[in-house]
């Protein structure tokens, strides 16, 4: 059934050009035309991702090839079915849903393909929804479609306390691991705990890689590493035989700075020195280094069908609990940004488009 919308105006945040927190824009925009195939969500609330402030860096590769300046950041929403292309019969207007969009989330008004939206468990609220579907399926993908750890496997999660990285402890320990986080302040401690670590090495305080090795000697089975640079190359050393390491960013090329701005000195030199990993060192080794971008998964819907699938029967099963993320009105996304670029927060942030 289709219902058309009755006209009215979108918020959208918007990104003009590349650069500091103060380029996120909040404008009023006309209503998208619905495409065949799409669903229109009336948001409710918007993940804010590490990723979309790479977006509105102008540093993300797929924002660059799918969509260019002006640019709305964010890969996820939640809130109502308002309207329906002509076929869509399985959802109704006044659904309460979770969305995946390739860009344009940070917006009080989404259409996306069907595929993409998933029904909101009734325990959870908006920003518990906005909040899932990019990290629990980054930690996914890692896990499940990458490393494969076996139960009894040790596994490293660097970051552990942010939105992944706690996403990656709770399924490294219900595929049954032992899972040993970092985390770069004593305040993310307790977060990382929470996740399920069993040991959290904070790193601000101890000397990360001698607590790595005394919490086992024999190296790990799976590293994973968004930070790049500062930490890939230990990483990789620390990777028991047959040990995989799973890499998916690189935060630490972005120094935290107060404007947002992009040091391209820095990323140049960082470009420089991240390491570079040799077949022959690989296989002499026995050790793995694979990688990944979850931008395609937009066009493997049968893995993001896959992803969501085994997701949800830990939801239901009452394995993943609904998150409490930070909140910030749509209109305040730079302060979510500032947030997240300085590395300090815990879990997730979401942006509620009625604060
Ligand atoms: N490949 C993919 O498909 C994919 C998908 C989603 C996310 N990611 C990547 O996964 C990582 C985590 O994303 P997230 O959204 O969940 O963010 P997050 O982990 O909640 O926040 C980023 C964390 O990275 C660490 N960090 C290290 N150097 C940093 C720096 N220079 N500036 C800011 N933070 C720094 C900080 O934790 P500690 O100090 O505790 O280490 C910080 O809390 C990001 O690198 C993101 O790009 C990749």
């Amino acid at each position: 059934m289709t219902t058309a919308t009755a006209p009215h105006t979108v918020q959208r945040i918007l990104v003009r050009k590349a650069g500091g927190f103060d380029n996120l824009e909040l404008a009023a925009d006309a209503p998208k035309p619905l495409a065949p195939g799409e669903v229109r969500i009336a948001v409710e609330a918007a993940g804010v991702n590490y990723a979309d402030a790479m977006v509105r860096r102008g540093l993300y590769a797929t924002a660059k090839k799918y969509v260019g300046w002006p640019i709305t950041p964010g890969f996820e929403v939640a809130g109502r079915v308002s309207e329906l292309a002509p076929g869509i019969t399985d959802l109704k207007i006044g659904d309460r849903v979770m969305g995946l969009t390739l860009f344009g989330g940070y917006s009080s008004e989404v259409t996306t393909l069907r595929a993409f939206v998933f029904k909101t468990p009734d325990a959870w609220s908006s920003p518990a929804a906005a909040a899932f579907p990019t990290v629990y399926l980054t930690a996914w993908f890692a896990l499940c479609e990458l490393a494969h750890p076996r139960p009894g496997a040790t596994i490293l999660v660097h970051s552990a306390a942010g939105g992944v990285g706690t996403a990656l402890a709770r399924l490294g320990k219900l595929m049954g691991c032992t899972v040993v986080g970092v985390v770069g302040g004593s305040h993310k401690v307790a977060a990382a705990k929470e996740a399920g670590c069993d040991h959290v090495i904070d790193k601000s305080s101890a000397d990360l890689w001698r607590e790595a090795e005394r919490i086992s000697p024999r190296g790990y089975d799976v590293i994973c590493d968004a930070n790049g640079v500062e930490t890939l190359g230990q990483s990789y050393k620390h990777l028991a035989p047959v040990g995989r390491l799973v890499v998916y960013g690189f935060s630490t090329m972005i120094p935290k700075t107060k404007s947002g701005r992009t040091n391209f000195l820095k990323l140049a030199w960082d470009f420089l020195r991240t390491p570079k990993f040799a077949p022959l060192d690989l296989t002499n080794k026995n050790r793995s280094v694979m990688a990944f971008n979850l931008s395609d998964l937009f066009t493997r819907k049968d893995l993001l069908e896959a992803g969501m699938r085994d997701l949800f029967a830990w939801v239901d099963a009452g394995q993943i609990p609904a998150a409490e993320p930070k909140t910030y009105p749509l209109a305040k996304a730079s302060e979510a940004h500032r947030a997240i670029e300085s590395g300090t927060t815990t879990g997730k942030l979401v942006l509620l488009t009625s604060p």
